[in-house]
């Protein structure tokens, strides 16, 4: 028995049966639903549809079959296609006929619709809660690795020296971005269908406003065929979502690197690594290769999605129910993925000695370049100047930080005396105090910023 057979000669094939079947997944929004059906029979009393000891009656009865839920004691049966249906269905085996005008003025499309929008909007606050923790953990280390200078990378090539916490802030400022793509994510979601009706509208006035209010809507939608229609909210949140795991997977990259021997910049915690099962001497980053990984996973579920939902006309059709499972996927894995990076970054030991050595002193070419169009020199021909130098020190296996003034006075006779500062990681630090730049006093404001930015 289904409860739309009415107009059917013979029951569903059981393979049908279970294809159409979204229970396994959809139970997940039961709190939603039941939070919606709450909102709903509320609204259908103000119209008269229930008296008030009806509406405590369904109220009560939906609120027993949350706990009895989230107790383990429900079971459910083949005939419940879905979450809405089997709410349904519960309802009225335990109060009657009363519960069976719960769907009153009401569709699962509007129903689902509504569901699919609280779900999203509690979930991606979640996820911005623990990626705020995520961006605390980076100014955590920012402010923790703060004498260290390293070699910053282009091409994963030694390019210039900076301050390893000038690298941490560089996460945290794009994390910042990538939360006000999920905030926004948040913001279009945040509109109630509910009172859409199938598409055209529920024929029973119900206050929408007030119905908004009780679910916590900031906006009710006004345009019933968009109501029921619409799946933006959830095609934002997994592009926010897989840019945010694009984002990550690059940070990810950059610490496996740093963690090999050859490397060896930093070493990750033992209860953020795993063994070999043959190697015994293996110590691996898979806590960081999972989260590199799983770009693939928010990506791809970014794109199933997306698939899916081009091209469905006006209004409800069932490809739409295709929206769930890749929606809880990408929120249940990028959760995981925030909270294990940021015990990575907490625990996460630093090799500054290893970093220190590692320092090429052509680092500070560039510097030698900018002394001299300091000094007058067209900086396009500083630059070969400066490439000559660079050539004779490789040759002649001589750190370009020992060379003398007479030696450099054969490239050019504007070097004097006062080279020697660019003989200095530090100084080169020193002149970047530029806002942005990696300079000491530059990368202390922005700890400073993404503090106050924290804190708002
Ligand atoms: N399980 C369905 C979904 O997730 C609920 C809506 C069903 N509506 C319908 N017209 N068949 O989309």
């Amino acid at each position: 028995m289904k409860m739309w057979d009415g107009r059917f000669s013979k029951p569903s094939d059981a393979m049908m049966e279970k294809f159409n079947n979204s229970l396994p997944f959809d139970k997940a929004l039961i709190a939603e639903d039941i939070a919606g059906s709450i909102a709903w029979a509320t609204a259908l009393q103000r119209i008269g549809i229930f008296t008030s000891d009806e509406l405590t009656l369904v109220v009560n009865g939906l609120q027993g079959i949350l706990d009895d839920y989230n107790n383990g004691l429900i079971t459910f049966k083949p005939q419940d296609e879905d979450i809405h249906m089997a709410v349904e269905r519960i309802l009225v085996e335990r109060i009657g006929d009363t519960g069976a005008r719960l769907h009153t003025g009401r569709s699962r499309n509007d129903q689902v619709a509504t569901d699919c929008r609280l779900y999203t909007k509690n979930a991606l606050k979640k996820t911005i809660d623990v990626l705020i923790e995520l961006q605390r953990a980076v100014v955590y280390r920012a402010e923790n690795d703060n004498q260290i200078i390293m070699p910053g990378f282009t091409h994963y090539q030694q390019a210039q020296p900076v301050l390893m916490s000038h690298y941490w802030m560089s996460f945290f400022f794009i994390l910042e971005r990538e939360k006000s793509r999920l905030a926004h994510a948040l913001t279009t979601a945040d509109m109630m269908p509910l009172g859409s009706g199938a598409m055209a509208g529920s024929g029973f006035n119900v206050d929408r406003t007030k119905i908004a209010e009780q679910l916590g809507f900031a906006t009710v939608s006004p345009n019933s065929m968009d109501g029921v229609a619409s799946r933006d909210f959830i095609l934002e949140s997994l592009s926010a979502i897989a840019s945010l795991g694009i984002t990550i997977s690059r940070y990810a990259e950059d610490l496996i690197l740093w963690s090999t021997k050859e490397f060896g910049f930093v070493e990750l915690d033992d209860a953020w690594s795993t063994g070999s099962s043959i190697m015994p001497q293996k110590k691996n980053p898979d806590s960081l290769e999972l989260i590199r990984g799983k770009s693939g996973r928010f990506v791809g579920n970014y794109m199933r999605f997306a698939t899916t939902l081009k091209g469905i006309g006006l209004t409800y059709f069932k490809d739409l129910q295709e929206d769930k499972e890749p929606l809880f996927d990408s929120i249940t894995h990028m959760e995981m993925v925030l909270k294990v990076f940021t015990q990575v970054l907490i625990t996460l030991k630093v090799n500054k000695e290893n970093i220190t050595n590692d320092l090429d002193p052509l680092l500070l070419a560039t510097d030698f370049a900018d002394y001299l169009a300091r000094k007058g020199l067209p900086f396009r021909m500083a630059h070969k100047v400066v490439g000559k130098i660079v050539a004779y020190c490789i040759e002649k296996s001589r750190p370009m930080t020992q060379l003398t003034l007479e030696e450099l006075k054969q490239f050019s006779d504007i070097f004097e005396a006062d080279v020697e500062k660019c003989f200095s990681f530090e100084e080169a630090l020193n002149s970047r105090n530029i806002y942005g730049g990696t300079g000491p006093r530059s990368v202390k404001a922005q700890i400073e910023l993404a503090k106050s930015m924290l804190d708002k």
